[in-house]
């Protein structure tokens, strides 16, 4: 035998020197829910480890993140039934706490990156991404909704927007219209290739957000398909898109792959809700190592060819690079 592979795995020292994959803080975007009020830390059931926070509380959690190297921030607002419509009115409204604490966090820590979510669901009394009529969901009706969201977000100053819909055609429609309003400097991370996952129920849980009605199988792609996803993502990018985002992750490895290969900007995943409360049930019943299977499920996305990665792990993960 005078091949051994062995030889470079002998001690912690060459096993570091030949490590291929490398991911730190820097390529984390963590996601957090909003609440509108005061003193507000609810812990989410189904995501446990992960709250809604009302502002006062987040503000000193995000400094508690920055110290440990986690700079971007993906918030989702919570918003209660009774503000919720048709058209989602609410998303653009002057008075909406999701707008006002975007501005007081980027106030407060000017050097973050804030991204933000673009659909209509959070605030759709349908629970739909789109607009709804007769049961059906509206593609081109929706655009301008979404865009005044956008411009709305890119106001209160967010630096990266997140289509998070799935309609025909959005990119390109925010993007015009971040421009014709003087946001030319504002991102677009697109949700490119998002599949119609069983994976997104603790996230809907935590902003109770589920569909009234049908399920999102006519926007958000089929998990069988993955020539599809080139589609996706050659729209994305002709569009203007600066970051083409795979989700769920672990299940489409090969799409983050693809994409990779096939694409010259970013590739982010997002480690969707159901992915995380998986590695939280099983590790609180003492059935798998929390921070190996954490640490393994990122370096794996990771190594598929995502740039960054949105997970629910990422103040974890960064608490655990620190303590190394
Ligand atoms: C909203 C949105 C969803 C997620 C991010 N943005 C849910 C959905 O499409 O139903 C899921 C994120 C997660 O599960 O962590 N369009």
């Amino acid at each position: 035998m005078n091949i051994r592979p062995r030889r470079n795995r002998k001690s912690m020292a060459i096993r570091a020197m030949v490590e291929e994959t490398k991911l730190g803080a820097e390529n984390l975007i963590y996601p957090i829910f909003l609440e509108d009020g005061k003193n507000i830390k609810t812990e989410i059931k189904s995501l446990p480890n992960n709250f809604r926070w009302s502002l006062d509380l987040l503000l000193p959690e995000v400094e508690q993140c920055m110290n440990l190297g986690v700079n971007t921030f993906d918030i989702f607002p919570a918003v209660s039934e009774h503000l919720k419509d048709v058209t989602a009115t609410y998303s653009y409204a002057e008075e909406n706490f999701y707008l006002h604490a975007i501005r007081k966090l980027k106030e407060s820590f000017p050097e973050i990156v804030i991204m933000s979510d673009v659909a209509m669901d959070p605030y759709s009394s349908d629970g739909h991404d789109g607009l709804v009529r007769n049961g059906k969901i509206l593609n081109d009706e929706t655009l301008p909704i979404l865009a005044k969201m956008a411009i709305a977000q890119a106001q209160a100053g967010v630096d990266i927007i997140g289509p998070s819909d799935m309609m025909d055609g959005r990119v390109g429609f925010i993007r015009n219209e971040l421009d014709l309003n003087g946001y030319a400097d504002v991102s677009i991370m697109s949700y490119t290739a998002k599949y119609a996952s069983a994976f997104y129920g603790p996230f809907r849980d935590a902003l109770n957000s589920a569909p009234k009605s049908g399920d999102k199988k006519t926007y958000q792609m089929n998990p069988a398909n993955k020539r599809e996803a080139l589609l996706e993502a050659e729209l994305d990018f002709s569009e203007g898109a600066d970051f083409l985002m795979v989700k769920p992750a672990l299940c489409y490895l090969d799409i983050i792959h693809i994409l990779k290969e096939n694409f010259n900007i970013p590739i982010t995943a997002y480690n969707v809700s159901g992915e995380c409360a998986m590695v939280y049930a099983a590790s609180q019943n003492g059935w798998l190592n929390y921070e190996n299977t954490m640490s393994e499920m990122l370096l794996s996305i990771r190594r598929a060819g995502a740039d960054g990665i949105l997970t629910y792990f990422a103040k974890d993960f960064a608490q655990l690079l620190k303590n190394r």
